[in-house]
């Protein structure tokens, strides 16, 4: 969603993810769409060596916009889980936004011109059990991205921390979660879209949604995120398929 509105307003996007299929087809729609030129990378951001890739297919033009939206969690009691897809997940998460943008950031700086968005959650406000390592990880680029937001802000340079709640995308659909056992509010991937570019040059962070935005003020209270805490346990207790602790 976010490269479409942005292929509509004329930039000429790369695209990034590792199923290069469905990199070409997007690149066929918004090319036939709106005329934009773009280009495909194909790259798994949680190996060592991404950034390489990186700059081999964008090394030669000026990126005006860094959009870290690749993410992932591994849902589950955090002792039972895969320690790989854990240590895979920090470094999607975490490594490649900031390595990335540690990279583009400095050529941002000398045009005193640029934005770099970061993906955080509702999640990152407070610990969530059975999402320990996604929740930590969505903290990192809140604190990151605001204190980076701090500053960049004099020279030019807008970052933007983007904390959504739950959106309707296909990563919906790659855990075994029963989302009718629980009562959330599904916002659009246009909704999030317009909130986060809206915000970008005003603010620190976004929360898209007032209900979002009630949450995250409870979430991050001194006194009231470990009531968040138990509310988030006892809905993953009953939307996972957990095995026994
Ligand atoms: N959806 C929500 O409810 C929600 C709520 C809060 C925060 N968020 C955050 O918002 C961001 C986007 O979420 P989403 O729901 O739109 O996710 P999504 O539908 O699963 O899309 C994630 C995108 O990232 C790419 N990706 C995943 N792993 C990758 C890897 N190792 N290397 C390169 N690309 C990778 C995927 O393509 P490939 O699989 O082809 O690589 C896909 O294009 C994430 O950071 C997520 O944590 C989402």
């Amino acid at each position: 969603m976010f490269v479409k509105k942005l292929a509509a307003a004329g930039m000429n996007p790369v695209i990034a993810a590792r199923r290069i299929g469905l990199l070409d087809d997007l690149r066929e729609r918004l090319t036939s769409e709106y005329g934009a030129q773009v280009r495909c990378l194909q790259v798994d951001l949680s190996q060592d060596d991404f950034l390489k890739r990186w700059i081999e297919v964008c090394g030669d033009i000026e990126v005006g916009m860094l959009i870290n939206n690749a993410g992932s969690g591994v849902p589950g009691l955090f002792s039972q889980s895969d320690i790989e897809l854990e240590k895979g997940l920090i470094r999607l998460n975490c490594i490649a936004p900031v390595e990335i943008s540690h990279h583009f950031l400095p050529r941002m700086l000398a045009r005193r011109k640029g934005a770099i968005i970061f993906f955080s959650s509702l999640m990152g406000f407070q610990g969530v059990p059975y999402m320990a390592n996604y929740s930590a990880t969505k903290g990192y680029l809140l604190n990151f991205g605001e204190s980076h937001h701090h500053e960049c802000k004099d020279a030019g340079v807008d970052i933007l921390v983007l904390a959504q709640g739950a959106k309707e995308t296909p990563g919906k659909y790659l855990y075994p979660v029963d989302y009718s056992k629980l009562p959330i509010t599904w916002m659009s991937a246009e909704e999030v879209v317009d909130a986060a570019l809206k915000s970008i040059n005003r603010k620190a962070f976004v929360i898209p949604g007032l209900r979002n935005h009630l949450t995250a003020c409870l979430s991050g209270g001194l006194w009231s995120r470990g009531l968040v805490q138990g509310i988030m346990k006892r809905m993953a207790r009953i939307a996972l398929p957990l095995k026994e602790e």
